[in-house]
């Protein structure tokens, strides 16, 4: 009789040979526990989705009380919905003017395909601009934009009319040009390993988009929700892009993506084409039931305001011969770590010992923390001992 891992490796499709194959079987609160009993602190969040933690009360209540009154019930966009009205609703309360839209996806890779769509149709132009070392999803028009040659290469051909500027690069704003479409770019570099923008950034990027008649695109997909201490990166940095990417912890661990944008923008997907972008279950009751949830969690329990005093705590506390820089933007953090052959000890010490942290794609030189906004302090406190002693751990490894 094969075992539950066996079965895992062998009949659930993988996509490394390296999987963590974390045999779960339960998560609360920052906590995920495995079959054997055993506790992690979740300093991840799912890769910033599980900002309220895992299974918040109100979340689960709220897709409890959708059950039971329906689900699938249309394709996208033909019924009115409850939930979808709602959430929109109050998205729109808490964002500028300028948004007035959100088209429902299921995954931020759809909303990364949809706003280059959008960048097209809107634009009448088909050149797109991003940045190297950006990832904004799998599908094959958003790992055009990938920038690593030798990834994208097995997948060729991609999309034509790609244009990459380095991040916090302003002689490469040249490059946005009146042949741009749109620009899509993160608030905050996250795959690259956590690269804020440098002061006045993306003021000068949303300038030139709007002197060329690019559209601006912000994929806050991961930095979005409350994650780097406002509510969304762009506010933070004090901007207001056309088009706005969402996902990840918008639902509150279940399934749920969008695009946010302005009527006049959105339209177009109304006519030539009419049905510009379909899709069956994007905005699904019960995945808007619990965003309605999340959103309402994450207000009114204030804890968008908890999170520079938790990001201050894990840094003033992460000191460490072997820690080269923690960078962040509230509580989206890298730790880069001084020389590459500790890292590995790090990870797998911190995972032994009941830390969850993570890699990032584009960096192999720091490791990931984001841990749920819900977090106590109490608990940051208790799991970032745990890695101190992780990178004791993997100095001492080193010494003769
Ligand atoms: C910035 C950013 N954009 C897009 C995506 C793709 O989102 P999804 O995995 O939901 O398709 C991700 C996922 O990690 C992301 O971090």
């Amino acid at each position: 009789m094969p075992s539950k891992r066996e079965l895992f490796l062998q009949n659930v499709a993988q996509t490394s040979g390296l999987s963590l194959a974390l045999d779960i079987d339960h998560a609360s609160g920052m906590y995920i526990y495995d079959t054997s009993g055993k506790r992690y602190y979740d300093m991840n969040s799912g890769i910033s989705v599980s900002s309220l933690g895992h299974c918040h009360p109100r979340v689960v209540q709220a897709i409890h009380d959708q059950v039971d009154s329906y689900m699938h019930t249309m394709v996208y966009g033909e019924h009115v919905q409850s939930p979808q009205v709602s959430y929109a609703a109050e998205l729109m309360k808490l964002l500028d003017d300028h948004f007035e839209s959100l088209y429902y996806l299921m995954s931020g890779t759809e909303a990364t395909e949809l706003a280059m769509k959008i960048g097209k149709r809107y634009t009448g132009r088909y050149e797109i601009v991003c940045a190297r070392h950006a990832y904004h999803g799998s599908t094959q028009g958003a790992e055009s934009l990938r920038s690593d040659e030798d990834y994208k290469q097995p997948f060729m051909p991609l999309l034509p009319g790609i244009r990459h500027i380095d991040f916090n690069c302003i002689r490469d704003l040249g490059l946005i040009t009146e042949r741009t479409s749109c620009v899509i770019i993160e608030g905050v570099q996250g795959e690259a390993g956590v690269i804020p923008p440098i002061p006045g950034y993306l003021k000068m990027v949303r300038e030139r988009c709007s002197e060329v008649g690019a559209l601006l695109v912000m994929d806050e997909i991961q930095s979005g929700f409350g994650r780097t201490g406002h509510l969304f990166a762009h506010q933070k940095y004090d901007i207001i892009p056309d088009i706005l990417l969402i996902g990840k912890a918008m639902g509150g661990g279940m399934p749920i993506a969008g695009v946010v944008s302005s009527k006049e923008i959105m339209n177009c997907l109304i006519s030539k084409p009419v049905l510009g972008h379909i899709t069956t279950f994007g905005g699904h009751p019960v995945s808007c039931a619990a965003a309605l949830a999340t959103l309402t969690v994450l207000i009114e329990d204030n804890l968008i305001n908890q999170v520079n005093k938790k990001e201050q705590f894990i840094k003033n506390k992460l000191q460490h011969p072997i820690i080269k820089e923690v960078r962040s933007a509230g509580l989206m953090m890298a730790v880069e770590i001084t020389k590459l052959k500790y890292l590995k000890h790090v990870v797998g010490y911190a995972i032994e010992n009941g830390v969850l942290i993570d890699w990032f794609l584009f960096n192999n030189r720091s490791f990931r923390l984001a841990p749920p906004l819900i977090a106590t302090i109490e608990e940051l406190d208790a799991a970032t001992d745990i890695l101190l002693k992780a990178m004791d751990y993997a100095q001492a490894r080193y010494k003769k």
